[in-house]
C-alpha cells in the first residue's frame, strides 16, 4: 500500500509532493522518492526509512520544478532501500515511474528486457515498468521528432506496455521529452486526480491535495488519465477518449485518511477483501515447481521431506495459526502444532533440523515471536515467516519469508491482517500439498476456483452490517460473551473474543463447543451471551444443540449460520452467510464478529482504534 502523489502546476512543484506524502503517512512506508522534470532533464532524490530523510536529502540538494512525482514506498518485492525506493527510472534516466501494486509477471518481462540490453538497478517490479514504457518508446519517438509528437509517444507507449502487464497497478510517468505532463493508469490499486486552478494533482488518496482541491476524478479499473497544469484528459486502456465528471469532496482531512471511515479499523475491516486478493494475487500458479521457490525460497525438495510443522504466533497471528494448523494436517499429513511463541520460547522443545517452523507475525516484532523464531533457529529447524512488513526483524531473521500484502495495518485491533495471514496460509497450503503429492492437480484448481472467489464473499458479508449493527445495539451492554466453534471455526470463536473484549473491554471467551458439557456450561444463565458458529460443516447439528443447551438455561443466542440453512432452533438471531466450503469458512466467519466487536466498542464509546492498555506491535514482553 505505498503513497503515490504527482502535481503538474506552475509553481514549484516539491512542497506539493511533500506535503501529499505526508498526508498519505497513515499509508505506512519504509523509503521515500521524488523526481522532478527540470532544465530538460529528470532529478531524482530518494532516501531510505521515514521521510525526514528525503527531506534532509532535499535540504541539501533541492529542486524547483513544477512536474513532479513522488512515492511513498510500502516494500512488497525487494527490501527497504535506496536502490528501491521509487521513483524508478529507464536506462536512459530520462524516464522515471513511480507505483502501487504488484506486478505479477515483472520475472518474465524482466528477462526478456534483460536480454535486448536493459540494465536494472533495483529488486523491485515497478523498473521493469519503466524499461518495458522505454521499449515501447523505441518505436514511436525517434530523437529529434519535434517535441510535439512527445506527448501522444509517452501516452502510447505506456498505454501499450500496461497492455502486458498483470497485476494491479496505480502507475504515473514523467518523461524529459514531454515535461508538462503525467501519463497515469489505474488497475485494482486507488488513484485519484485532483482538479486545481492552473494546476492538477494525482495521489493515491485524497488527503494528499485535499488542502488545495475538493474537485476530484476517481479513476476507475483500466484507465489512463494525462495531467497537465491546464488540462486533464481521461482515456480508456484501449485509447477510447473518456467523459468523466468530477465530484466534490465533502470529508475533513482526518476523515479522508481514514477513508471516510469513522475509525481505522472499520476501514481496515472493509479493506479485507483487497487483503485476500492482494495476498493470493499471482502466488496460485505454476502449480508445480514454482511458486513458494520464487516466493519463499523454500524448494519442493525441502518441502517433500519437513517431518513436522510448528506455527508460533500471537494474539489474532495465533488464531490465524491454529487454523493452519488444520489446513495443513488435513492437506498434507505433516503432524502440525501450533502453539503461542510466550509458551513455544520457554518450552524444551523437540524440534530438529526436519522441522519447519512457520511465524506468523503482523508488524514483524512481536518480542515472543521474535525470540520463538530465535530459539527454533538455535534448534537447526528452517523457520518461514509470515510477515505483512517486509524487512521488519522477524523477516530478517527467518530463513524463508512469505509476505502478505494488506498494506499497513493501523487499528491496533488486527482485522485485515488476519484475512491476509490466513491467505497466505492457503497458498502454502496448497503449494506444500502439491509438492508432497497428498494434493492432486484437478484438486489444487478446485481450490483456487474456490480461493478467487473469496474476496466476493467477504464483500458479500460486509454488506451485512446494518444487521449487525442492529444486533449489537441490542447486545451493547452485556457484561459476558462466550463465542462457541468446531473444527476449523474454534479459531474463529477465539478470534471473535479476542476482538470483543481487546477493543470493547467485556468479558468474552472464546471456546471449542464440544467443551460446553465439560464445565463452561455452567456459567450459562441470562446473564451470559452466546455466539455461536454454526455455519455449514459436517459438526452443523453438534453447534445446533449446542445453542438449544445454551438457550434453555437462559442465555440470548447469536448464531452465524448458512444461508439457505433452515432456522436454527436455539438461535435468537441468525445471521445469514454466504455458502463457503467448510474448509475456507474461517475467512468468511471471522467478519461478522469483527464487525459486531466494531459495533459494540463504539456504542460503548471505547477508544477504537486505540484501546486502552494495548499497543500496535508488542516489542517487550
Ligand atoms: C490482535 O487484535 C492484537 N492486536 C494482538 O493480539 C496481535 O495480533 C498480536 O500482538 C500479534 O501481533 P503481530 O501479528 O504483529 O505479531
Amino acid at each position: 500500500m505505498c503513497g503515490i502523489v504527482g502535481y503538474a502546476g506552475r509553481r514549484p512543484a516539491t512542497p506539493f509532493i511533500l506535503e501529499g506524502l505526508k498526508r498519505l503517512e497513515y499509508r505506512g512506508y519504509d523509503s521515500a522518492g521524488i523526481a522532478v522534470a527540470e532544465s530538460g532533464g529528470i532529478h531524482r532524490r530518494r532516501a531510505a526509512g521515514k521521510l525526514v530523510n528525503l527531506e534532509a536529502v532535499l535540504k541539501k540538494s533541492p529542486l524547483s520544478g513544477i512536474v513532479a512525482l513522488g512515492h511513498t514506498r510500502w516494500a512488497t518485492h525487494g527490501k527497504p532501500s535506496e536502490e528501491n525506493a521509487h521513483p524508478h527510472c529507464d536506462c536512459s534516466g530520462e524516464l522515471v515511474v513511480i507505483h502501487n501494486g504488484i506486478i505479477e509477471n515483472y520475472i518474465e518481462i524482466k528477462e526478456r528486457l534483460a536480454q535486448a540490453g536493459h540494465k536494472f538497478a533495483s529488486d523491485t517490479d515497478t523498473e521493469v515498468a519503466a524499461h518495458l514504457i522505454e521499449e515501447k518508446l523505441k518505436g514511436l519517438y525517434r530523437p529529434g521528432a519535434t517535441p510535439g509528437f512527445a506527448e501522444p509517444a509517452l501516452f502510447e507507449a505506456v498505454r501499450l506496455a500496461l497492455g502486458e502487464v498483470k497485476g494491479a497497478y496505480a502507475l504515473a510517468v514523467l518523461w524529459a521529452k514531454a515535461p508538462d505532463v503525467i501519463i497515469s493508469a489505474k488497475t485494482a490499486s486507488p488513484l485519484i486526480i485532483g482538479l486545481g486552478e492552473g494546476e492538477n494533482f494525482l495521489a493515491s488518496d485524497v488527503p494528499a491535495f485535499l488542502a488545495h482541491t475538493r474537485r476530484v476524478v476517481f479513476l476507475e479499473d483500466g484507465e489512463m488519465a494525462v495531467v497537465k497544469a491546464d488540462d486533464c484528459r481521461f482515456f480508456s486502456l484501449a485509447g477510447k477518449r473518456l467523459d468523466k465528471a468530477p465530484v466534490t469532496i465533502q470529508w475533513d482531512r482526518t476523515m479522508a485518511e481514514k477513508g471516510g471511515y469513522r475509525h481505522f479499523m472499520l476501514k481496515e475491516i472493509h479493506e479485507q477483501p483487497a487483503a485476500c486478493e492482494d495476498t493470493l494475487r499471482g502466488r496460485f500458479f505454476p502449480l508445480r515447481d514454482g511458486v513458494l521457490q520464487r516466493e519463499a525460497g523454500i524448494s519442493v525438495a525441502a518441502l517433500k521431506t519437513v517431518r513436522q510443522f510448528h506455527i508460533v504466533a500471537c494474539g489474532t497471528a495465533y488464531h490465524a495459526g491454529l487454523v493452519g494448523k488444520y489446513w495443513l494436517e488435513e492437506a498434507t499429513g505433516v503432524p502440525t502444532h501450533a502453539e503461542t511463541a510466550s509458551e513455544f520460547r520457554y518450552r524444551k522443545s523437540t524440534l530438529s533440523k526436519d522441522d519447519l517452523v512457520i511465524a506468523i507475525s503482523q508488524s514483524g516484532e512481536t518480542a515472543d515471536t521474535l525470540a520463538a523464531v530465535r530459539s527454533a533457529k538455535e534448534k537447526g529447524a528452517k523457520v518461514l515467516s509470515i510477515c505483512n512488513t517486509v524487512g521488519a526483524a522477524i523477516p530478517r531473521v527467518a530463513d524463508h519469508n512469505l509476505y502478505t500484502h494488506c498494506g499497513p495495518e493501523l487499528g491496533v485491533a488486527s482485522t485485515k491482517a488476519f484475512i491476509g495471514q490466513m491467505s497466505a496460509l492457503a497458498i502454502f497450503t496448497m503449494h506444500a500439498a502439491l509438492a508432497r503429492g497428498t494434493l492432486s492437480e484437478p484438486g489444487a484448481r478446485e481450490l483456487v476456483d474456490q480461493l478467487v472467489r473469496l474476496p466476493g464473499d467477504i464483500r458479500a458479508v460486509l454488506k451485512l452490517d446494518p444487521q449487525i449493527l442492529d444486533i449489537a445495539g441490542k447486545f451493547h451492554k452485556k457484561g459476558h460473551f462466550l463465542f462457541i466453534g468446531r473444527g476449523l471455526n474454534y479459531p474463529i470463536a477465539l478470534e471473535g473474543a479476542l476482538k470483543l473484549k481487546e477493543i470493547s473491554y467485556v468479558h468474552a471467551e472464546g471456546y471449542a463447543a464440544g467443551e460446553m458439557k465439560h464445565g463452561p456450561i455452567a456459567i450459562i444463565d441470562e446473564d451470559v451471551s452466546v455466539v455461536a458458529i454454526a455455519t455449514r460443516a459436517k459438526t452443523y447439528d453438534k453447534m445446533a444443540s449446542n445453542c438449544q443447551e445454551a438457550k434453555a438455561r437462559g442465555a440470548q443466542v447469536i448464531a452465524l449460520v448458512t444461508e439457505g440453512a433452515p432456522p436454527l432452533p436455539g438461535a435468537d438471531y441468525q445471521i445469514q452467510l454466504p455458502p463457503v466450503p467448510e474448509l475456507l469458512s474461517p475467512i468468511v466467519n471471522v467478519v461478522p464478529l469483527q464487525l459486531f466487536a466494531y459495533h459494540i466498542a463504539d456504542l460503548r464509546g471505547c477508544d477504537v482504534d486505540q484501546p486502552r492498555n494495548l499497543a500496535k506491535s508488542v516489542t517487550v514482553e
